[in-house]
């Protein structure tokens, strides 16, 4: 996958530009990139992830490609609570996959959102996991995870087939 697909996945799961939103297991940037694409200049991105090294990657990348856009970047892990809230809309790319407790995860992120906010997700479509994925969240199991945790509306975006692992999807919850 490049930037194009990235930008793909989530694009209509952005329904407008600008405003305040989060990337949680951002590593390097891939989908970093693709939202400060659809969120434009106005848009602020709060960056998370608990490995620094991939957060200065992602910082190097972001700032020279839209060094317009206000993103902050946080080491830390989004499994405790963050100091977020009222946010447009999070992006949770790959992250989940690696979360033993998904629901309670889920729940938390849920409360930084502003009412009607937007969970991008973009996981593997498989059921079984490996040392890569142990914890994989298939589409079915993200809309019930979904509900599970207080969002009324799952909509499936975008599918890819993967080279590695069958396929990849997004989704967004509100
Ligand atoms: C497979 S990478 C995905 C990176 C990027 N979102 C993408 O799709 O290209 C997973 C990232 O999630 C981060 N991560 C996993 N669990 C985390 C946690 N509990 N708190 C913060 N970061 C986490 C890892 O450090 C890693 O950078």
């Amino acid at each position: 996958m490049d930037h194009s697909d990235h930008v793909n996945l989530l694009r209509n799961g952005v329904v407008a530009t600008g405003g305040v939103w989060a990337d949680l297991g951002a590593g390097s940037g891939a989908f970093t990139l693709a939202l400060a694409e659809l969120l434009g200049p106005g848009g602020e991105i709060h960056v998370v992830d608990r490995d620094s090294k991939a957060l200065r990657a992602n910082a190097e990348a972001t700032c020279r490609r839209f060094p317009a856009n206000a993103v902050h970047y946080r080491t830390a892990d989004f499994t405790e609570a963050l100091e977020l809230s009222q946010l447009d809309g999070i992006v949770m790319a790959n992250s989940l996959h690696f979360q033993l407790e998904q629901d309670a995860v889920v729940r938390l992120v849920r409360g930084y959102l502003r009412t009607g906010g937007r969970l991008l997700v973009v996981e593997y479509n498989i059921n079984r996991g490996n040392f890569a994925v142990p914890y994989p969240v298939p589409y079915a199991s993200w809309e019930r995870m979904a509900r599970a945790a207080g969002f009324s509306h799952t909509e499936l975006l975008g599918r890819r087939p993967s080279r590695f692992l069958k396929e990849i999807y997004s989704a967004a919850s509100w």
